[in-house]
């Protein structure tokens, strides 16, 4: 095995793309998946990838450093891609707890671990590379016009994005201090395959094709950047294989949208794939705007000059092209939609926004 990789949150939307991409790209690496399944975190993600040489799932919380560290110990492990993560807005506005303990003492408690094992006494034979996957959200709302680069400052401004950006300065902090391998990423919003359907894009896919109610917040025009989740995991292992330590990459494909624009895209989409519905009417008709979420980012755009200059990457798909490979798979996957929504975020938004959406 040329490396042996820990991948936290292996389970999750983006984890689980990442493990994928590394069984089908790098064949002489062993991954080691951590991840406590949360609701957000599931096995029927990694159906077909089964434990042996090349693969070991472990259930275990980041925030137990000793099972961290008991990990580090069993296996040569050189490099960490740390995804692990509680990573909805809505959640973190309604209880920021878990946030606060999984994103920031969870980050310190791999941080310490990998410390341990890669500085504290002799390391791995490899040269170890800790890469943190953080968001865009730490850098705060744009107006109408600007970029976040590597160097605009941060300023997050939900539980979420002040718990990442926390575990972002901790790990910089490790790197300036300890000298430890480190690299961040930070992404824009991402769209694709296992995406857990309390995010934007698929649960309007999944009211939409049952004629539901489609919850807009505020006036719909809050602008994303949206990049397709194969095009940030490549990103990622582009970071890992010929990034370098101390350094912070952006990573987004210039694909802003408002929310209503994704929205209408995403019923017209099922329109043409599933016909009208009953009466002929358009999906687009169900389209309900809602009370807006507290302290609503308006604007988020990734300039990805860095990462294009200095490795290469480029992203595979523009939003045309990806948004109709996600809509083909959900529609192919609808049994794993009906499985993973267990009704734990029904609960959730009629709590929080008096209303039930599905
Ligand atoms: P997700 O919520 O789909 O998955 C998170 C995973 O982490 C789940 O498998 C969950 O079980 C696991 N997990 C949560 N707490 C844990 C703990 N204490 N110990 C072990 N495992 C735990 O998240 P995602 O959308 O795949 O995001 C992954 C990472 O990428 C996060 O760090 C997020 O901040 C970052 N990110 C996400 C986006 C996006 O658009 N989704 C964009 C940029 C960056
Ligand atoms: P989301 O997918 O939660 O990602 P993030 O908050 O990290 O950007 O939301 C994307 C955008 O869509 C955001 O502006 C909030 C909005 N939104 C809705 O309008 N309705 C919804 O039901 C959800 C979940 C999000």
């Amino acid at each position: 095995m040329t490396r042996t990789i820990l991948v936290t949150g292996g389970c999750g939307f983006i984890g689980a793309n990442f493990v994928r991409l590394i069984r089908e790209s790098r064949p002489d690496w062993r991954v080691i998946n951590v991840d406590k399944l949360t609701y957000a975190g599931n096995l029927n993600n990694l159906v077909g990838i089964n434990e042996g040489e090349r693969y070991r799932f472990v259930r275990e919380d980041i925030c137990d450093t000793q099972a961290m560290r008991r990990l580090f110990s069993e296996e040569p492990i050189d490099t960490v891609a740390h995804f692990a993560a509680e990573s909805h807005v809505d959640r973190s506005i309604a209880g920021p707890d878990a946030f606060i303990q999984t994103n920031i003492f969870g980050t310190f408690s791999l941080l310490e671990a990998a410390k341990n094992a890669w500085l504290d006494k002799p390391g791995p034979g490899n040269a170890p590379c800790f890469l943190h996957v953080s968001t865009d959200e730490v850098y705060g709302s744009l107006g109408t016009s600007g970029y976040f680069t590597e160097t605009t400052a941060y300023s997050p401004r939900s539980p979420y994005s002040a718990s990442k950006a926390s575990s972002d300065h901790l790990v910089s902090a490790y790197f300036h201090t300890y000298g430890l391998p480190a690299r961040i990423t930070n992404c824009s919003n991402n769209y694709g395959p296992y995406q857990f359907p309390e995010k934007l894009i698929p649960l309007i896919f999944n009211n939409a094709l049952h004629g539901k109610p489609l919850p807009v917040y505020g006036d719909g025009q809050n602008v994303r950047d949206w990049l397709y989740v194969e095009d940030h995991c490549r990103a990622i292992l582009l970071v890992i294989e010929q990034g370098e330590n101390g350094e912070r990459y952006n990573i987004g494909g210039h694909n802003e949208k408002t929310n209503v624009e994704v929205v209408t895209t995403v019923c017209d989409l099922l329109d043409v794939k599933r016909g009208l519905l009953p009466g002929r009417r358009r999906r687009r008709e169900l389209i309900t705007f809602v009370r807006d979420r507290l302290g609503h980012d308006r604007r988020y755009a990734i300039d990805p000059t860095k990462i294009r200059e200095r490795l290469g990457w480029r992203p595979q798909l523009d939003f045309a092209g990806g948004i109709e490979a996600t809509i083909d798979w959900y529609l192919a996957n609808t049994a794993w939609v009906n499985k993973v929504a267990d009704g734990s975020y029904q609960k959730y938004y009629a709590e929080m926004y008096g209303r039930a959406i599905a």
